[in-house]
Order: C-alpha cells, then sequence, then structure tokens
C-alpha cells in the first residue's frame, strides 16, 4: 500500500472520538524581501464532529492562512496538524491530495462553479478522478437536499448568487467530507440569502460534519456554534455566548 492509500484508509471509516481536525501550537512564517511574516503565532485550533465555527478577524490577520493549514492546502512552519487524530502535519504532494479529496470540502467567496457546466456536472466534478458511477446520484441528490431539485440541469448563469452556493456546498460534500472550509461563504450574497447558506450549514453539521467559516459577516456568527478571533496571527477571545442563546431554526421550521 503507498503512503498515500495508507493515509486514505486511516483517515476514513473508522470511528473517531476526537477533533475532525486539530491545529497544536502551529506557527506559519513566510518570507518575503522585507523579512519574516508571522501569519499564524502558535495557534491551537480544534474541531469537533458536528461543530459549527466561525473565525473572525481583521484583515491580514491570518485567516485564510488557517484555512489553507486546516485545508491541507499549506504545510505548517512549525507545530502539528490532526486530521481524526492521524498526524498529517508534512505528507508528500500526493498523500496530502489523497487525504484532502477525502476529508475535506472547501466553499468559497466566489462560488467558483465552471460556467459552461450544468448544476449536477458542477458538483459529480471533485469525483471525475475517482471513477465512481455513482457520482451522477449522489450529485443530483445533494442538489435535492440543498432545495436545487428543480434545478439540476440548470448552469451557473441561469443560478441567483444563493443558489450558486448552494450547488457549490453540494460540490464540498460530494465526496463526504468530515470538514467543510468556507471562505467568506456568504460575502456576495444577501442577507435573506446569506441565511439561507447559513441553514445549509447547520444542516451540515446535524449529519456529523464539522464546519469552519472564515468571515467579516456578523451573521455567520449568530449561526456559528463558537466564534474565535484571529489577530496577529494569535488565535483567542473566543466567543461562547452563542451557546447559551436559542439558534435559528432550521428550515423545517417555516416550511
Ligand atoms: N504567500 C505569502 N507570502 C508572504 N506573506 C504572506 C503570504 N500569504 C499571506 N501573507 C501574509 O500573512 C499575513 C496573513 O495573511 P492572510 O491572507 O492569512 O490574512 P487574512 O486574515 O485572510 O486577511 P483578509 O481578511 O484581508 O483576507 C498577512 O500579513 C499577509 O501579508
Ligand atoms: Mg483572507
Amino acid at each position: 500500500m503507498s503512503e498515500a492509500e495508507t493515509v486514505a484508509a486511516d483517515s476514513g471509516g473508522e470511528r473517531f472520538d476526537g477533533p475532525t481536525i486539530e491545529l497544536r501550537r502551529v506557527r506559519k512564517e513566510y518570507e518575503s524581501g522585507a523579512g519574516t511574516v508571522v501569519a499564524l503565532d502558535d495557534v491551537d485550533f480544534g474541531v469537533q464532529p458536528g461543530e459549527f465555527v466561525a473565525v473572525v478577524g481583521p484583515s491580514g490577520s491570518g485567516k485564510s492562512t488557517l484555512l489553507n493549514v486546516l485545508g491541507l492546502l499549506d504545510t505548517p512552519t512549525s507545530g502539528l496538524r490532526l486530521l481524526r487524530g492521524r498526524d498529517v502535519t508534512s505528507l508528500d504532494d500526493e498523500a496530502r491530495t489523497r487525504a484532502r479529496k477525502d476529508a475535506i470540502g472547501f466553499v468559497f467567496q466566489d462560488f467558483f462553479l465552471i460556467p459552461s457546466l450544468t448544476a449536477t456536472e458542477n458538483v459529480e466534478l471533485p469525483t471525475l478522478f475517482g471513477d465512481d458511477p455513482t457520482a451522477t446520484d449522489r450529485a443530483r441528490d445533494l442538489l435535492r437536499r440543498v432545495g436545487l431539485g428543480d434545478r439540476l440541469d440548470h448552469t451557473p448563469n441561469q443560478l441567483s448568487g444563493g443558489q450558486k452556493q448552494r450547488v457549490a456546498i453540494a460540490r464540498a460534500l460530494v465526496n463526504e467530507p468530515a470538514v467543510v472550509l468556507a471562505d467568506e461563504p456568504t460575502g456576495n450574497l444577501d442577507s435573506d440569502t446569506g441565511a439561507q447558506v447559513l441553514e445549509e450549514f447547520r444542516r451540515i453539521c446535524e449529519t456529523g460534519v464539522s464546519v469552519v467559516a472564515v468571515t467579516h459577516d456578523p451573521l455567520v456568527t449568530e449561526y456559528a456554534d463558537r466564534t474565535v478571533e484571529l489577530v496577529d496571527g494569535r488565535l483567542g477571545g473566543v466567543d461562547d455566548r452563542h451557546r447559551s442563546r436559542p439558534r435559528p431554526r432550521p428550515r423545517e421550521a417555516d416550511e
């Protein structure tokens, strides 16, 4: 078995009780002409299964860096990174890609849908290298789940902003990830549409998937279980107010 397959086998399937994804004393430095930039400064961060965490902080505080490190797109300078308890701090490219595809879904502010493909084809896209005959059915099921059962064959230009983001969420879920990472997922949406997308994230959490959303949008923190703040690469200001508050109701309540 290759290293990549070992990671895939170990990170899938079996039950693990701890955090879905965890950083321990993670530091991320960038070298630039002007010297070393410390983008993440000894960050400890973990997300439990089914937990929705919002990450806020000023521009340049390290939010995108945090998502990239969590999403195995970038490697920490030092510290430890664990995915379902397995050390994934520094994998080779192939193992990293494999672990990412197996465990992590991404949602971005700009949706990043392929304009010439239908909603179903866009959702299927991350499975194409997997040669999976059930991919189309899975894509359609996911689109129905996010309320787009009547838009399966529409292309992105025939969809509203909120519908596009829900296609992007379905795409993030198609490989059954353990965690969904979102960078400003409501950044291009009005508040009503943003609320629909956030309800979608809540429903995802109810299935045991973890969600981490980086955001400037106060509405996201209303839906999150927990909000953390990054300032100059340091994580702090844990805000637990929302735990004691009634959560916005999922969609079933207003149907
Ligand atoms: N590839 C890179 N090379 C050098 N410095 C970088 C690189 N990427 C990020 N940085 C620096 O690291 C720090 C954190 O950047 P990051 O993009 O994580 O911030 P952010 O919180 O996402 O900001 P924003 O809210 O503006 O998106 C910044 O000082 C940034 O200039
Ligand atoms: Mg950013």
